[in-house]
């Protein structure tokens, strides 16, 4: 499998698997420099939280590698100035800042020239993104150990190796088990607007020879109360400090119909995806993305929607912790009080 993203040392460059087009082509973007990595993270070219993370920390190495600048301090300076711009790029997935800033603390080290400096940059980049990779491993074998043999289990986004380095968060933990030799069926939300579920998770699902349905949103509750999904699995972008998970648009609304037909939720994500600043969900930044995304449908190659029509589109929604039944991270699965124990699990290790 095609991974999300690759660094090239030779050119100083990162490629980039652009996302949009999938499963209809497999074409990587190339970016020299740390604005064209902004602009893949904003139209979603590269997207999920932990990968826009892994992405980033690879265009403050490209701003280094470009710079102008002959001294420490004034490279130091230009690194300033991209991590401000790549923050910037989506509001919502904490992953982003979290790298960004574990990258502008690598550049505050001693280093006696700007070339060094430079080499310090691209070797945290490439650590952040290996880190993603052994975090992912470490969190599917837990969620795994929640999936039984037979279970059916939808599925919202996509939280595969599309959305990380590689693995995968969620759905890495629905792969873990079915390498494990467990049968499994995924229920996948094709998840509107931007069709991650029906485009990236079915794509990825097929790779793996995971057998899948691919429902409309609005079919979880039918398929909740009918028995047969036996769990519901989906990532985050930010989990505040009292277990409050935000995620993909629509993860709220199926959290609500698990909750009301007994069926226990996992959310999935590495701890860099927790923010301990935010002591609930209500104080997260929710993107609001381009109204077209939503209006610009089409069927039988006509546009659905009446000229003029306006939307909403938030990209994310807030699951409060009481409908959750467990979280899972590198650290282990966590169960309520989440207030008390995510912290825990964050800070202990
Ligand atoms: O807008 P996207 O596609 O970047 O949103 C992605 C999600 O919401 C995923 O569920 C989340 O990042 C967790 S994936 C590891």
């Amino acid at each position: 499998m095609v991974r999300s993203l690759e660094w090239d040392d030779s050119s100083c460059t990162l490629q980039l698997l652009d996302q949009r087009l999938l499963p209809a082509q497999v074409e990587m973007v190339t970016c020299e420099n740390y604005t064209k990595v902004s602009t893949a993270i904003q139209n979603m070219t590269v997207r999920g939280a932990p990968v826009i993370g892994a992405a980033a920390a690879f265009g403050m190495a490209l701003a280094a590698c470009q710079s102008a600048q002959t001294t420490t301090e004034g490279l130091r300076a230009d690194l300033k100035k991209a991590a401000d711009v790549l923050i910037a790029s989506r509001p919502t997935a904490v992953n982003l800042a979290w790298a960004v800033q574990r990258m502008l603390k690598k550049a505050s080290v001693p280093a006696s020239t700007a070339d060094d400096l430079t080499q310090l940059m691209i070797a945290e980049a490439k650590l952040i993104a290996q880190e993603d990779v052994e975090t992912n491993r470490r969190m599917a074998e837990f969620g795994a150990a929640l999936i039984e043999d037979g279970d059916t289990i939808i599925h919202h986004c996509n939280t595969g190796s599309l959305a990380t380095v590689d693995w995968g968060t969620a759905l890495g933990a629905i792969r873990m088990a079915h390498e494990q030799g467990k049968k499994i069926h995924v229920l996948v939300d094709e998840t509107r607007p931007r069709l991650q579920g029906a485009r990236l998770t079915a794509w990825e699902l097929d790779q793996y020879q995971i057998p899948y349905h691919i429902i409309t949103d609005n079919m979880s509750g039918h398929f909740l109360r009918s028995g047969m999904v036996k769990k519901v699995f989906y990532g985050a972008d930010r989990v505040a400090a009292n277990g409050d998970v935000c995620n993909k648009i629509g993860t709220y609304m199926l959290s609500l119909a698990a909750k009301t037909n007994g069926v226990p939720v996992y959310a999935v994500f590495p701890t860099t995806t927790v923010d301990l600043n935010l002591k609930s969900g209500d104080l997260i930044p929710i993107e609001e993305r381009d109204q077209e995304e939503v209006l610009g449908i089409e069927v039988n190659g006509q546009r659905v929607t009446p000229q003029g029509a306006k939307a909403f589109n938030p990209a994310f929604d807030v699951t409060p912790n009481d409908l959750i039944t467990a979280l899972v991270t590198e650290n282990g699965v966590i169960y309520p009080p989440f207030d008390i124990n995510l912290p825990r699990a964050v800070e202990d290790f």
